[in-house]
Order: structure tokens, then sequence, then C-alpha cells
């Protein structure tokens, strides 16, 4: 069984009250919630954490080394900020799906820019919520053709 940690970043324990226009109104509970049931759903296990702290982001991540098959990561601002947290991506060598509710391409020009990006599999964004069951099916998809 696949074990999953879905793993977000700062200002997302706002989600559902936090510019509703640009990110939905899904609290941050009913994405975890979703998470989990469509990772049992698919036969695996979601863990799900969520800090303002870019140093307990990168515990989380250091954490998940032989305890998480992959990570699904909303680092939110620090994702266009943070050395360190790509670091610690490339640091535990797991699998990691980036996911932004919004697009980021589309909008302010300091938000193009992804330290994630590099060292994950791939990125999903602009999807809303459903970005990151979408994201849970691409890790999966991508630990079954890793093992086959
Ligand atoms: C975000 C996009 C980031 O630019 C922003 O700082 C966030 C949320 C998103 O999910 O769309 O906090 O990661």
């Amino acid at each position: 069984m696949s074990r999953i940690l879905v793993l977000n970043g700062p200002n997302l324990n706002l989600l559902g009250t936090r510019q509703p226009e640009v990110y939905g109104s899904t609290t941050l509970a009913m994405v975890e919630g979703a998470c989990r049931q469509h990772a049992q759903t698919s036969g695996a296990v979601a863990t799900c954490i969520q800090s303002n702290h870019e140093g307990a982001l990168i515990d989380a991540i250091h954490a998940a080394k032989g305890t998480q098959d992959g990570i699904v990561l909303n680092a939110g601002a620090y994702t266009h900020t943070s050395i360190a947290l790509m670091d610690a991506i490339a640091s535990v060598e797991l699998p990691v799906i980036e996911v932004h509710l919004s697009n980021i391409h589309a909008r302010e020009q300091f938000r193009h820019h992804s330290f994630i990006a590099p060292v994950a599999i791939g990125q999903i964004c602009g999807f809303g919520a459903q970005g990151y069951t979408l994201a849970i099916d691409a890790l999966l998809g991508h630990l079954k053709e890793r093992a086959d």
C-alpha cells in the first residue's frame, strides 16, 4: 500500500476564507478529507500536514524519508523563495508532485518561478482543490510505473 504525504505550506490553513476568488471556497479540512478518501479508494493511505513555518515543512520532508513513498506538496509562497525546501526534497530523494490551486503562471511575475519545480516529478496548477486528487493520481501512477 503506497503511503503519501500531503504537505501544505503557509496560509493554506486559511483556505475557504482566504481570497476565495483566487483559491476557491473549499477549506483545508475538506481538501485533506478528499485526499484521504481518494487515496483510500486507490488503495493508498494519505497523511496530511500543514505548517506556516519553513523549518517545520523541512522537518516533515526529512521525516517522510523511509516512512512515505511520495509527497504531494503545495509549498504556498515558499514555492517562489525557498532554496531550503528545494534542497530538502533533493536530499530525501522521494518523488514530489507540486500542486497549486491557482494557475501561478497566469498571475504576477514573481509567482512564475518555482524552486520546487526542478526537483519535482511535475506540477499541477490551476485546477483548484481538484489539483490535489489529480496529484495523488499522478504520484500513484509514477510509483506504479517505477515498480513495474
Ligand atoms: C499557491 C500559489 C502561491 O503563489 C501562493 O503564495 C499560495 C498558494 C496556490 O495554491 O495557488 O500561497 O501555492
